[in-house]
């Protein structure tokens, strides 16, 4: 992993530091910067993501001296740089000289300067000045020392994904003409003879703009697939011209894969990059710590198992959610520690200092506005320290679990257009649920993207896989004749790539595998919750459900409610596999709900939890490899002490972080423990 800079006896180093911004601060400051880095250890940091306006103060004019300082200071002091290519936020002289970058909402409104990223991914002009910008950040530092990696933009889309202007017109009739060939070709995939809509003329067509119905469900679609593509594409430029400059500097751009980013398809942007880093920020509530371990484990998903780059979360607090909690003692290091279980070679935050001014000044970072004496800047030395002590487990690769979650972006975005059953279902909760599950029953489980290949899984969930291609039911149909155990749920199987249904009723391109048949989908009003007959209440939706071929088992039925008698969720056997349909929300009580038919599946797959009886639930297990060495994480996920018994399982280890003491791991409140096991 790049980032890493090689200590003495040549193991590399996890990668621990930060975005650093020193030009919101005086020169002496910087000094003290790097004395502290140094305490805490910190190997890399980000350079420059804002700086656009300072490089470049006037059209033609540049000023790179400041950076050729900070650059040659970093350095001095063994730290190196993530050198962002600047072009997150144009200055207030571009927008001024080209108001026809800013991107244009839905209905109509310019996004202005004054805040960030006031660009559209489309904007001809906007690619030029950028590609400038960065031709003279490439030429000018491809060959410092300091150098460790290239980091293109920032956060592509975080603020600008959707943008419905002029520019982003014509990007979209020229991706759709590649994609359809012919406008006969698009007519009938976006399905134009509802509602007069039949296009004769490429000109003709909009992006969904704020229109007087429902706009054309295919165009929403692919106007999300248009969005992620556009700004994938200025990726692409951007390393284009990197790679000339510095053919062996690896490029990266930092995704945001989170449960409130929806906009990028990371699977499919994961081919552009040298290696993948993720930014991840906590969300408040009780499943805010599972939602950290799901979008860490999806990250290694996205990167094929290979290790990836942490490149921001947060120390304590955020300020952009409504209420802005620090994080508890113990937190710190728990969350970091959690994202390497899951693969990241490289621990950075957003931000080495907190500014003093701007929108983030209640931020937390590394350094708080209370200084170097603090309880946080502790935790950091402290995690630097821990992370030290990690530094053979660097480069080991996740290690393949029996069992698999599908995350599909087309069936994110396709599940949740308007126009649909009902508007209440989440995606990605549902997703989240079965996760949480997981962990409750101790099983460990990999969140891969749905194109994965599944052989070696023998368990795969694939909640709410709504698009479905026919090429995706027949490899699906193939894994499960071979042996495989599929769930899938309610909303499933239910249209394919162009978003027509699958007709003869539901779950269209599932009914055969599963067994089963549904006439109506039947999704249920907020205050409904029937009962299934062991007494878990479901609710959003409640599939009646018809069994249609041999060797189907009702695993649950309604026990009340307007489907009362009916099968809730069933299971067909096929061959040495099977396929189990679940025609309702079972965590719409709460996550727990999903876990007694998850046990069912798992038993009989034969799956079964590595940790002891009294550590499930309490306990995160992940595992890395790197040759023949195996290395355990053990995550506390609990405020109170937790013992694992490894002894009792028959797991010989030493620990790395924490201590075994006769074969018992003593993990503390929200501790985590490292262990080098033996086979
Ligand atoms: C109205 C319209 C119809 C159809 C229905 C749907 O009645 O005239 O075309 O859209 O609503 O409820
Ligand atoms: C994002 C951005 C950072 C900062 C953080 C704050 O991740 O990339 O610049 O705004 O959010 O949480």
């Amino acid at each position: 992993m790049p980032g890493a800079p090689r200590s003495a006896d040549d193991v590399a180093a996890l990668g621990f530091g930060a975005d650093y911004n020193p030009e919101q601060w005086p020169r002496e400051v910087w000094d003290e910067d790097v004395a502290l880095m140094r305490e805490a250890g910190v190997t890399v940091v980000s350079l420059a993501i804002f700086s656009w306006a300072r490089l470049q103060p006037a059209p033609g004019e540049w000023d790179f001296g400041w950076l050729d300082e900070a650059m040659d200071l970093l350095h001095a002091n063994g730290i190196g740089v993530d050198l962002a290519t600047a072009t997150a936020s144009p200055p207030p002289w571009l927008t001024r000289l080209h108001p026809e970058v800013l991107p244009v909402t839905r209905t109509g409104e310019t996004l202005w300067p004054g805040a960030r990223q006031q660009w559209r991914p489309t904007s001809p002009v906007f690619r030029r000045y950028a590609l400038e910008l960065v031709e003279a950040m490439a030429g000018r530092y491809a060959d410092h020392p300091a150098l460790v990696a290239w980091h293109v933009n920032n956060e592509l889309g975080c603020h600008n994904v959707w943008d419905y202007s002029d520019d982003a017109a014509a990007a979209f009739r020229t991706w759709l003409s590649e994609r359809y060939g012919s406008l006969d070709a698009l007519n009938a995939a976006w399905g134009t003879a509802f509602w007069s809509q039949r296009y004769g003329d490429w000109e003709e067509i909009l992006p969904p703009r704020l229109a007087a119905a429902h706009p054309n469900p295919t165009q929403q679609l692919d106007f999300k697939r248009f969005s992620s593509d556009a700004l994938r594409d200025h990726l692409r430029a951007e390393r284009a011209v990197l790679r000339r400059h510095a053919p062996t500097v690896p490029v990266t751009t930092n995704f945001m894969v989170m449960a409130h980013t929806t906009g990028m398809d990371y699977a499919a942007w994961a081919g552009d990059v040298d290696f993948v880093s993720n930014d991840h920020y906590v969300h408040p509530g009780p499943q805010g710590p599972d939602e950290l371990s799901f979008s860490a484990n999806l990250t290694s998903g996205i990167a094929g198992g290979e290790p990836w780059f942490l490149m921001e979360h947060s120390t304590s607090a955020v300020n952009w959610q409504p209420v802005n909690r620090p994080k508890r003692a113990g937190e710190l290091a728990r969350d970091s520690l959690t994202h390497v279980a899951h693969g990241a070679d490289a621990v950075c935050y957003f931000q080495w200092r907190q500014s003093a001014a701007g929108a983030e000044k209640y931020h937390s970072a590394m350094v708080p506005h209370a200084g170097a004496d603090s309880d946080v800047f502790r935790a950091v030395v402290d995690l630097g320290r821990t992370l030290g002590r990690l530094a053979p487990v660097v480069g080991a690769r996740r290690e393949h679990a029996r069992a698999a979650i599908l995350f599909d972006w087309d069936s994110w975005w396709a599940s949740e257009l308007d126009s649909h059953p009902s508007d209440r279902l989440r995606y990605h909760r549902e997703a989240l649920d079965w996760y949480s599950a997981f962990l409750a029953l101790g099983v460990r489980v990999d969140v891969v993207p749905a194109a994965s290949d599944l052989a070696g899984y023998d368990v795969v969930v694939a909640p709410v896989l709504h698009v479905v291609p026919a090429d995706l039911a027949a490899r699906l149909a193939a894994w499960v004749a071979d042996g495989g155990h599929l769930v899938t749920t309610y909303f499933s199987g239910i249209v394919d790539e162009h978003d027509h249904a699958w007709l003869g009723g539901y779950p269209g391109a599932f009914r055969d595998l599963l067994g089963v048949r549904v006439q109506e989908m039947a999704p249920l009003l907020d205050d409904e919750a029937p009962r299934l007959d062991d007494g878990r209440t479901v609710g959003l939706w409640a599939d009646p459900v018809d069994v249609v071929a041999g060797g189907v088992e009702v695993l649950s039925a309604y026990a009340d409610g307007e489907q009362a008698g009916r099968p809730a969720v069933t299971r067909h056997a096929v061959g040495h596999g099977s396929a189990t349909y679940v025609g309702t929300r079972l965590g719409a009580a709460g996550p727990d709900g999903v876990a007694a038919t998850l046990r069912t599946v798992l038993d009989g797959a034969g799956v079964r939890s590595e940790l002891p009886d009294r550590a499930r639930g309490a306990v995160e297990l992940t595992v890395r490899t790197r040759g023949a060495a195996t290395f355990w994480f053990l995550v506390n996920r609990t405020d109170a002490p937790v013992d694992v018994d490894l002894a009792g399982e028959g797991v010989r280890a030493e620990a790395l972080v924490g201590e075994v003491a006769d074969g018992v791991v003593a993990l503390s409140a929200r501790g985590v423990a490292v262990l080098r096991v033996a086979h």
